[in-house]
């Protein structure tokens, strides 16, 4: 029998033993009743406050730019454990548990700085799978956004050439984001897993495009080539979606 599985049964020989030993030395006090059966029920499991969702497309569905295998390691392992780690928080945490990821996000100051860590992944990725779409979804920028570009930047491709200098010169692990901030659009980049809707980002403001510069977004694909990652990922951009949100940061 190997040692994995004596551990239990000694464990329960040993328990069983301890058992019997006080049942023994209670039953010499005539004043005394039987001690309880000891119970073995496991604690019950903490509900689970934040549900991540599926991919919105298949893994390989942005295949070339973004390859099958990082997108089931980004979402499965790295999405998955921000999630994981969240609610394990939430579970010994009231105060976060009454709390939307939103809410968190405005609120990382008063909290350990898991909720900013955790609740940051949580909110960047379900971000950034929207933000991307495959090539029969991915529609084009609006009327509306074109001229907002046009007049902060200069133009689109200024735009995302201002963009992926921010995204290659964010030092370590980070994103880049393009937001809009009083009506107008900002480009803008925060460190680890900071955003600009968080009480301590430095750049305030809506959030309507984000890239993932973290390793795990691209190495597997460009190794350490982050700069060819950030040009090539704008061919998989979901227009449609950033649109909708230009919109609604413009209200
Ligand atoms: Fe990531």
């Amino acid at each position: 029998m190997k040692i994995q599985m004596l551990k239990p049964l000694v464990a329960a020989c040993a328990l069983g033993a301890a058992a019997l030993w006080a049942g023994y030395a209670i039953s010499q006090t005539p004043a005394a009743t039987a001690p309880a059966a000891p119970t073995a029920s496991a604690p019950a499991a903490a509900p689970v406050r934040y549900v991540q969702a599926p991919l919105p497309y298949a893994s390989d569905a942005l295949e070339p730019i973004i390859d099958k295998m990082t997108m089931e390691l980004h979402h499965g392992r790295h999405h998955k454990a921000q999630y994981d780690a969240l609610n394990a928080i939430a579970a010994t945490n009231p105060e976060v548990a009454k709390m939307s990821v939103e809410e968190l996000l405005a609120n990382t100051a008063k909290f350990p700085p898991g909720v900013r860590n955790n609740a940051g992944g949580v909110w960047n990725h379900d971000f950034f799978w929207a933000t991307m779409a495959p090539a029969d979804k991915r529609g084009a920028p609006s009327t509306a956004l074109l001229l907002r570009i046009v007049a902060d930047f200069g133009g689109v491709e200024a735009m995302k050439t201002q963009f992926n200098t921010a995204g290659a010169t964010r030092f370590g692990s980070g994103w880049a984001w393009l937001v809009v901030r009083d009506k107008k659009l900002v480009i803008t980049s925060t460190p680890n897993q900071d955003n600009p809707l968080m009480d301590i980002a430095e750049t305030k403001g809506a959030p309507i495009l984000g890239n993932d510069v973290w390793e795990h977004a691209y190495y597997l694909k460009y190794n350490n080539r982050r700069g060819e990652y950030l040009t090539k990922w704008w061919d998989v951009v979901n227009w449609n979606e950033v649109n909708k949100r230009f919109d609604a940061a413009m209200k």
